[in-house]
């Protein structure tokens, strides 16, 4: 005998049809599929977080996690700045209020984040050629500006650095913005290469955006020395192609604001019309709060003028309002010339705690290595992160045998690393270097 339930709950675009049989019965179960994201798949798995997670579940007392993407203390605990907390008491004091801000963002903290950049007194500044946008962050600056260029040069494509910023990829894949890849990092000998990075800029369409790391690059800790960067701006300029710079790390490479926005200055001071994203994440440790900027450099008034119009109805249409609380402290602190002094020796003993682990860390390397390898790239690498020469074979290794958790492409986080540790890591990857091919 044959009987038919059927189950209906509200329209849905999938029927499905189910036979049980039991004690000689057929019974057809009529279900309809509640959802109408039954077609939406599981987007892919955050590397990064299962790193995270595995590190978490991790029960052996040795464990370290140095895929973190934050500052962390000798201590190894993350880090609010003093001079943040400072500006935050001064913010609850004044009791501003939380009214939407301009579209553009806070017309200060606009004017602050482009005299960080460009340096206060900048001609570009002074004549009014340069469009500064507040963004979320800088992977909103970078978003904001892949917008932009998605709309205003439909066959332009960019060009990242391989390797990058892992997020490069999927904002301009987000965008609808082509890219490809130029050549970066030199293995054999952990330094830039910079014959293929020269070769493949030239090779680009003309007309490209060529994405730079101001400093301290993502994930090698590898920049150009001044004189690469001279000539990566000869070829961009011969190319006709656009530089849209991303400073994440001003101040966190040198521990000088200044010294590490040369490379931007460079490229301005030699007539370019550039792109910057700017982020607050890293060198005020201001990650949760979301601020930065997008700064366009133009050759004239009016074209920074309408630029500026362009990226705020993009900013409209993106997410409205940039958060106010980031923008506020970061105005606090650079408009205030004792908070600003703080922030500037702050820094400079954060990035002075990094290099004295770099130094650590060499010094073991050096001494317990016996196959006579060179280890000065440590020390050359700038800022948070640095590439080992490490391969994915080797980073398991780290983990499994050794409870140190990296990310699989073997950036090491140095600002995640203690002097403590250094002589653990030391054998760690000499260990994985000698038995892991
Ligand atoms: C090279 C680079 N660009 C941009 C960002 C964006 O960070 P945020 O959106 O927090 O400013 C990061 C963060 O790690 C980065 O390393």
């Amino acid at each position: 005998m044959t009987s038919i339930v059927c189950s209906l709950a509200f329209p849905s675009p999938s029927l499905i049809w189910k036979n049980r049989k039991s004690s000689g019965r057929t019974t057809t179960m009529v279900a309809i599929s509640l959802s109408h994201f039954d077609g939406v798949t599981m987007g892919p798995p955050e590397p990064i977080v299962e790193v995270f997670e595995a590190f978490r579940a991790e029960t052996d007392p040795l464990k370290l996690n140095l895929a973190v993407r934050s500052y962390r203390t000798e201590e190894l605990e993350p880090y609010v700045l003093d001079v943040v907390k400072k500006a935050e008491k001064l913010l609850l004091e004044k009791g501003e209020n939380k009214e939407y801000p301009p579209v553009e963002g806070l017309t200060a903290f606009n004017k602050i984040t482009a005299e960080l950049l460009l340096g206060t007194d900048h001609p570009v500044i002074q004549q009014e050629k340069v469009a500064t946008v507040q963004s979320l962050s800088g992977s909103g600056a970078i978003r904001l500006a892949s917008a932009f260029i998605q709309g205003y040069f439909p066959d332009a494509h960019a060009m990242i650095p391989s390797p990058t910023w892992v997020n490069h990829k999927n904002i301009f894949d987000d965008a609808g913005v082509p890219w490809s890849e130029y050549r970066y990092y030199e293995p054999k000998t952990v330094s830039v290469d910079f014959d293929g990075m020269i070769s493949d800029i030239k090779a680009a369409p003309d007309g490209s955006f060529i994405v730079l790391h101001g400093c301290a690059h993502n994930p090698t800790g590898i920049d150009p020395t001044p004189q690469q960067w001279e000539k990566i701006a000869d070829v961009i300029q011969e190319k006709k192609h656009i530089p849209f710079f991303d400073v994440a790390y001003q101040g966190l490479a040198s521990g000088n604001l200044d010294i590490d926005a040369w490379s931007v200055r460079l490229f301005v001071s030699r007539g370019f019309e550039v792109l910057v994203a700017q982020s607050y994440s890293k060198n005020l440790g201001l990650q949760a709060e979301r601020i930065g900027a997008l700064n366009v450099v133009c050759s004239s008034p009016d074209a920074a003028k309408r630029v500026r119009s362009q990226l705020k109805r993009l900013s409209l249409n993106l997410h409205l309002y940039s958060p106010l609380h980031g923008a506020r402290i970061v105005e606090t602190i650079v408009g205030d010339h004792t908070l600003f002094n703080e922030w500037k020796e702050e820094m400079e003993s954060m990035v002075q705690r990094i290099k004295n682990v770099r130094k650590r860390l060499f010094d073991n390397l050096s001494q317990k290595d016996e196959s006579g390898k060179e280890f000065s790239f440590v020390l050359r690498q700038n800022g948070m992160f640095s590439y080992m020469g490490l391969n994915k074979a080797q980073c398991d290794y780290l983990t499994n045998k050794w409870h140190i958790y990296v990310t699989k492409d073997g950036r090491i986080t140095m600002a995640g690393l203690s002097l403590a540790k250094c002589e653990y890591l030391a054998d760690a990857i000499i260990d994985s270097y000698h038995n892991v091919s």
